[in-house]
């Protein structure tokens, strides 16, 4: 376990799904800690002393090959609570010398209707008479391993949920955790309180003192530097790091000059001002722009402004003595997705900028306070530290900022047309009360010119793309619906305003396929 310290926990063992991580969040939400584990790392445990109750995950692997991925079968003699999520269910069922068949006739994908036929502990106020629930299996259990009862089925699976009450072992076919499960979280909450009897304690603005305590135990004496972009993370680590060591914390601000309009600089002078931080601004915008003068390749624009930026951030910090730490906004989310955390296959793996990035060639020890964290839990607690809700509540931002929003290449007149029209868009989403129903939204310019009239003119420019999503995390997203009104208000309000574009168009596609970034 990564940050496991005396605390009752509920460990989740994540055998590859995609959604893992939504269990862990909906646990946590209801006020209980919970950490997720890869299959290899639970066998190593040596006590489990304070876990109140162990949730198996989905994933790929099937139990119906010879070598599956499983767990030691002592765990179900620990009297800990058990639940199996999907090929948990099927893992439990086959440990326990039921039969698993992947079938066609058997798998479900998508929502299916389920139905009861006992009462149980897991699914009180739970079951109704039609509960629509989430599929995604092949595999099914066609036999029942002696001792347990089958709570509820569908047509197509006869046993949807089983339980194993004198073991409190239980299994669901479906995934309570996503959001098109109605009533998911009360699973979770059964669950947590009725069977594992776990106590609601956990919250993370009861964590604060605790962190604070461990950053100054960390630092001592010594200096910690941190590149400060404005973006909720690295404002809440900055932010939380100046509590525990006040002016030992340097902050360094790069202004690529790739930000959206004037938020940069306002951020310096509220982190200056208002927070009383030990921040140096770096003005490095045209640096920026010769570098990426003609490129227009996607992977080579993100590798000339990522390597930039570290370069220019390791200049500025080296100008600092006695620095032996950077600080780095690192989330629970990019550890559980970098690949030495999961050690498995078929989870996503992606090469966060966070993990792994800066520190290896700048040889500081790295402090990363909210790598326990998901996001909204960093908001909450840079809530609790003050931090002002424009920032708090701000939309992500990808590091890489404009220069992947213009798309092809990028010159200082698209990033001044741009930054205007993505400024009237997301003000207006303020002004219409928008702004927070939505996770993320921008507006992009691409790349070439199409011919429009204005007054008795003809005019031939650019094209501005809206895009607004609806997302959880950020692994996968639905397009914003607008009104017709807003959208109306919205083109009439950038093609006036903008020099430079001609039309608006509205990005419909939802993640996957797409991305929520076009580059
Ligand atoms: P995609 O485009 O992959 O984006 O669907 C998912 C989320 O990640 C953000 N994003 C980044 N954030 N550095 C970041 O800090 C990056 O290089 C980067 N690329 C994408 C994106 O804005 C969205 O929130």
């Amino acid at each position: 376990m990564q940050f496991h310290n005396n605390k009752e926990i509920i460990l989740i063992i994540d055998f590859g799904s995609q959604v893992t991580k939504l269990i862990a969040r909906r646990v946590r939400d209801l006020g209980v800690y919970s950490e997720i584990i890869n299959p290899l790392a639970f066998q190593k445990l040596k006590h489990f002393n304070n876990i109140k109750g162990i949730i198996l995950s989905g994933g790929p692997s099937t139990v119906t090959k010879n070598k599956y991925q499983s767990v030691p079968k002592y765990i179900f003699n620990l009297n800990i609570p058990i639940l199996g999520i999907c090929y948990g269910l099927q893992l439990i069922s086959k440990l326990h010398g039921g039969k698993i068949k992947t079938s066609k006739r058997r798998r479900e994908f998508g929502r299916a209707q389920i139905f009861k036929k006992k009462n149980s502990k897991l699914t009180q106020s739970f079951l109704n008479s039609k509960n629509s629930v989430w599929m995604s299996h092949e595999d099914a259990v066609v036999k029942l391993p002696k001792g347990f009862k089958t709570i509820a089925y569908t047509k197509k699976s006869k046993f949807t949920i089983i339980e194993n009450t004198q073991k409190k072992i239980y299994g669901i076919q479906f995934h309570p955790e996503v959001t098109h499960t109605e009533n998911g979280e009360k699973i979770f909450k059964n669950f947590l309180f009725l069977i594992c009897k776990i106590k609601k304690k956990w919250n993370i603005v009861s964590q604060k003192k605790r962190l604070i305590k461990e950053i100054r135990q960390k630092v001592k004496k010594d200096r910690v530097i941190c590149a400060l972009s404005g973006g909720v993370d690295s404002s809440v680590v900055a932010l939380l790091i100046n509590k525990a060591i006040r002016k030992n914390l340097i902050c360094i601000m790069v202004d690529t000059g790739l930000m959206r309009k004037d938020e940069f600089k306002r951020t310096y002078y509220i982190f200056k001002n208002r927070y009383k931080l030990n921040v140096k601004l770096i003005n490095a915008s045209s640096i920026f722009l010769r570098k990426l003068k003609n490129i227009s390749n996607p992977e080579n624009k993100r590798k000339i402004i990522g390597n930039l930026f570290v370069k220019i951030f390791e200049i500025e910090s080296k100008k600092f003595k006695n620095v032996k730490f950077l600080a780095q906004g690192t989330l629970y989310p990019d550890i559980i997705e970098s690949k030495s955390f999961s050690g498995s296959k078929t989870s996503k793996i992606k090469s966060h900028h966070n993990v792994g990035g800066l520190p290896k060639k700048m040889n500081l020890k790295l402090i990363e306070p909210l790598k326990e964290f998901f996001k909204d839990e960093v908001r909450m607690l840079g809530k609790s530290l003050g931090l002002s809700k424009v920032i708090s509540q701000r939309h992500p931002f990808p590091g890489p900022g404009l220069g992947i929003r213009i798309i092809g290449h990028v010159t200082s007149e698209k990033i001044k047309i741009l930054q205007e029209a993505d400024h009237i868009f997301i003000n207006e989403l303020i002004k219409n009360n928008l702004y927070n129903k939505i996770w993320q939204a921008y507006a992009a310019l691409l790349p070439f010119r199409t011919v429009g009239v204005m007054g008795d003119s003809r005019t031939y420019e650019y094209t501005c793309l809206l895009r607004a999503v609806t997302s959880e995390d950020g692994m996968s997203a639905d397009y914003f619906s607008f009104p017709k009104e807003f959208m109306d208000k919205i083109s009439n309000k950038i093609i006036n305003n903008v020099k430079g574009i001609n039309r608006v168009v509205y990005d419909i596609t939802s993640k996957p396929p797409s991305t929520i970034e076009l580059e």
